[in-house]
């Protein structure tokens, strides 16, 4: 069974909700998943898994210095990251306050690193969004990323 990572930096509790969800969506997928404070994560375990999503609050319409340095020291494994998948979520304290900047830089940096990302034709389409706590709208979405990326893994590893 592929396992996937999600790392998340949260300081209010929101994006580490919105990790949940994901996580949720994936375990029906039917993918093995850990969730994790990315400050309680290094970039040398996550080359053990097959797919890496990571979730961060908006700063300033990017993501937050944890993710960040947890990308800038992931340098050091340039090359072995290559091929899984790799995914993002944000939450922000406004609507049009930088979610989808803060995604698309995680984004960059997982393509990057020769990683592959999948979009949602349906829901949040570069990944799930929340604008606070999130909602049922969010929720939903969430769960819809979740099991896009468990499918994906899924067929990458052969299996229906
Ligand atoms: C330093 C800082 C910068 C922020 N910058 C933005 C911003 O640019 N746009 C926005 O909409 N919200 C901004 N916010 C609000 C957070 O993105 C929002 O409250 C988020 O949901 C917090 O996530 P958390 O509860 O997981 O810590 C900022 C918050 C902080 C503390």
């Amino acid at each position: 069974m592929p396992k996937l990572l999600i790392l998340y930096y949260s300081r209010t509790g929101n994006t580490e909700k919105l990790a949940k969800e994901v996580a949720e969506g994936v375990k029906t997928g039917g993918v093995a998943v850990t969730l994790k404070m990315i400050t309680e994560a290094t970039p040398e375990e996550a080359v053990g898994y097959d797919g890496i999503v990571m979730g961060s609050p908006v700063y300033y319409g990017s993501m937050s210095a944890e993710c960040k340095k947890f990308l800038d020291e992931s340098v050091r494994f340039h090359g072995k990251f290559k091929g899984k998948v790799g995914g993002a979520f944000a939450t922000s304290g406004n609507l049009a306050g930088g979610n989808e900047t803060t995604i698309m830089d995680i984004l960059k940096a997982w393509l990057i690193h020769g990683m592959i990302v999948v979009g949602d034709h349906q829901g949040d389409h570069y990944g799930s969004v929340s604008v606070g706590a999130p909602d049922k709208r969010a929720i939903a979405n969430a769960h819809r990323q979740g099991q896009i990326i468990a499918e994906l893994l899924k067929k990458l590893a052969g299996e229906k």
